[in-house]
């Protein structure tokens, strides 16, 4: 059994990545502030309450708990706050890194897992975007992430082996029920939807239907969380494997896009009630397709996702139902 260190194992994905390690056999012990997270969700290991940015209680928890490992998924998420308030956004996200990242080098890590996002590639410059995409980001939110991705490139000098995952749409919830998104506000589409059509939510607003796509609305790339999570113990074992300090990125999405308006339907099927919804404008930054080519993970990785949209929504629907709010 070894340890790892997962920094928002409070919150949404690093919960799930806590659970499929401890379902490994590994020791998760979460590392979180809680102010976006949540402590019910802090179930398969210890919770160390503290700040990403804070050198005295990283080399505590270093010293105590020796991580063989970090899952680094700690961080502000909001696109929209992120244009509000992009110097806050930059602090948590981007000068907290750089104190975790030293901490994760001074204590000789074997491998260093980053959440990042698909959004540093900013406008598709192709049909499926592979990780040789121009890093083009275009708010703050994804600014700071394809900072702290240069900031690993660079500590691979000092012997750190890292590897930044570009997450497309994070979707469903754990199959069991016992965990799963509890954002405040939450901005992601499926537990909208599912609200809207359990009547546990206002109405959806579809946010431009005027997309060059074939039914207007944009399209995406949903990815289950249980899948993302297990992309993440394969980075480690892949990570560990390296003979000196490197940083690679890979694509974590499933490979095929569904547009928001057949999400939409797909939802009310399985919900049996239609989901109510209103048409608003664009929200501006939106791509009108995001679509990964994720053959880099398959191939390196031996990746494969496994639960379709389907799975997604069905985890969604269950979840809203019960979960905490
Ligand atoms: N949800 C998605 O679709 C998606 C897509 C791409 C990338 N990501 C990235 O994945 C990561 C996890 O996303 P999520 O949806 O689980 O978010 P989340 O808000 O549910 O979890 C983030 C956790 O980080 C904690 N946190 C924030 N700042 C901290 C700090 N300075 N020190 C310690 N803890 C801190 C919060 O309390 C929270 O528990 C984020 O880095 C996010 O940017 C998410």
């Amino acid at each position: 059994m070894s340890t790892v260190l997962v920094t928002g194992g409070a919150g949404y994905i690093g919960s799930h990545v806590c659970k499929a390690l401890a379902e490994a056999g590994d020791r998760p012990v979460c590392y979180d502030t809680l102010e976006k997270g949540h402590a019910w969700a802090v179930q398969w290991g210890p919770l160390e309450r503290g700040d990403i940015g804070d050198k005295t209680r990283l080399d505590e928890v270093f010293a105590r708990h020796r991580p063989r490992a970090v899952v680094h998924l700690a961080g502000y998420i909001e696109v929209g706050e992120s244009v509000r308030q992009p110097e806050r956004y930059f602090h948590n996200n981007v000068t907290k890194s750089h104190a975790l990242i030293d901490a994760a080098v001074r204590h000789d890590i074997e491998a260093f897992v980053f959440s990042s996002t698909c959004a540093v590639y900013g406008l598709p410059q192709m049909d499926q975007l592979a990780e040789a995409h121009p890093i083009a980001p275009l708010s703050p939110y994804a600014e700071s992430k394809a900072k702290v991705e240069e900031v690993l490139a660079r500590a691979a000098g000092r012997g750190l082996r890292s590897a930044s995952l570009r997450y497309f749409n994070a979707a469903g919830a754990d199959s069991g029920g016992m965990i799963g998104e509890a954002h405040h506000p939450e901005t992601h589409l499926l537990p909208l939807a599912a609200d809207a059509a359990l009547g546990l939510g206002p109405a959806l607003t579809l946010l431009g239907t005027d997309y060059p796509t074939p039914d207007g609305s944009c399209i995406r790339d949903f990815v289950h969380v249980s899948d993302l999570a297990d992309a993440h113990l394969r980075a480690i074992t892949w990570l560990a494997g390296r003979s000196a300090g490197a940083h690679e990125a890979f694509n974590l999405g499933s490979g095929a896009g569904y547009s928001v308006r057949e999400a939409l339907v797909e939802t009310g099927r399985l919900a049996g009630t239609p989901v109510p919804h209103a048409v608003g404008p664009r929200r501006p930054g939106d791509s009108p397709k995001l679509v990964g080519d994720i053959t880099k993970a398959r191939i390196e990785l031996g990746w494969t996702p496994k639960l379709d949209l389907v799975a997604q929504i069905e985890d969604t629907l269950r979840w809203r139902r019960k979960m905490p709010r």
